[in-house]
């Protein structure tokens, strides 16, 4: 977020940067000055007009109203409040006009959620979507430094041929494996990381009847969500006409060339702000469904840049006092 503030030379007239007890004594270096990183307290947000936080959602449960009592507006990477009716849920590609209707705290997505929303809205404008069936390859930084540094260290062993370390932050050993939970399972037999991805789709494109049916798996790749997605629509739908749509639509990539083995890859797409498409094909037998494969950096359009942009749209809205 720090870096993305500085690349998309956001106005900051002043900046704090807030964190627990443990980072006293640390420093931030935001363009080109240092700062000294502050306690967070409910004092701190006073005169400060935007929020941008990414605590546990236990913190922000308690911090983000006191935040927007004291007059800003927070936007919030944690899913404490994502589902609440009365604070939007957004991603700027899609639903930006639901930033109007906050009420201090607006939250950042899902990452895997924020992808897949990107691609989809200009299908559902234009097709309307019924029904997705999604698999996801999520990458370990989704976990958090401690995420990467497992797979980091389990697969230095295993090279090393030594006894790798045990799991700590995923269920299984990682390195040259496959999870097929992320978070925890939940009495359906969904996992957590799955309802967020049926709930916010439906929360952020506005539409309570699209059926989403998702399995999130975690791979040992270290930036950059994977999705395979089949989309079924109310009207028929072509590869081209996908395209079409497509081609016009805000933050999104196609790169679809089979002949040239060109299709998104996570490695790739790491540090870019785009959602980036490709492998779009026919369903075999149904003209009104299309399957695609979907890529994007879940630090960046997953997590940061998402609430940046929101940061930005706050601003078109002229919400800074005078
Ligand atoms: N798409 C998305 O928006 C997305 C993607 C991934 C993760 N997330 C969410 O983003 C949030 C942050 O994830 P993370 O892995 O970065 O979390 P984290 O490492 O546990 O904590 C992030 C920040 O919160 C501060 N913090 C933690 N506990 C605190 C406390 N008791 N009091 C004050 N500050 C506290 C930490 O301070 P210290 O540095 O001092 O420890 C740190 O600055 C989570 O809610 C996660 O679910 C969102």
């Amino acid at each position: 977020m720090i870096r993305l503030l500085e690349e998309r030379k956001f106005p900051v007239g002043q900046i704090k940067f807030l964190a627990s007890e443990r980072s006293a004594g640390k420093t931030v270096t935001f363009a080109g000055e240092t700062y000294a990183v502050e306690p967070l307290t409910a004092e701190a947000f006073a005169d400060v007009d935007i929020v941008l936080s990414s605590t546990p959602a236990a913190v922000s449960k308690q911090f983000s109203p006191l935040a927007a009592l004291a007059g800003a507006v927070v936007v919030d990477n944690s899913s404490a409040f994502r589902m609440d009716p009365d604070v939007p849920l957004v991603v700027p590609e899609v639903n930006p006009q639901d930033v109007a209707k906050h009420h201090g705290i607006i939250a950042n997505p899902n990452c895997s959620t924020i992808q897949m929303v990107v691609a989809l809205k200009p299908l559902h404008d234009a097709f309307r979507v019924r029904r997705v069936v999604v698999s996801t390859y999520q990458s370990v930084s989704g976990a958090g430094q401690k995420g990467l540094h497992e797979l980091h260290a389990q697969t230095a062993a295993h090279v090393a041929g030594e006894a790798p370390p045990a799991p700590l932050k995923f269920a299984h050993p990682i390195a040259f494996n496959c999870i097929p939970q992320i978070d925890d399972f939940l009495p359906n037999g969904y996992t957590k990381e799955e309802m967020k991805m049926v709930n916010e789709t439906r929360k952020i494109m506005g539409d309570e009847t699209i059926d989403v049916c998702p399995t999130c798996v975690r791979v040992p790749v270290l930036y950059s969500h994977s999705e395979s997605i089949l989309v079924e629509t109310e009207e028929p739908i072509t590869p081209a006409a996908a395209r079409d749509v497509w081609s016009r639509a805000p933050g999104l990539i196609v790169l679809d060339d089979p002949e040239l083995k060109q299709y998104p890859l996570p490695a790739a797409v790491a540090h870019r702000d785009e959602v980036f498409v490709g492998r779009i094909r026919q369903d075999l037998k149904r003209p009104n469904a299309l399957l695609f494969w979907c890529v994007s950096d879940n630090l960046r359009k997953g997590a940061a840049t998402n609430a940046v942009q929101i940061a930005e749209e706050l601003l078109k809205l002229d919400p800074v006092r005078a």
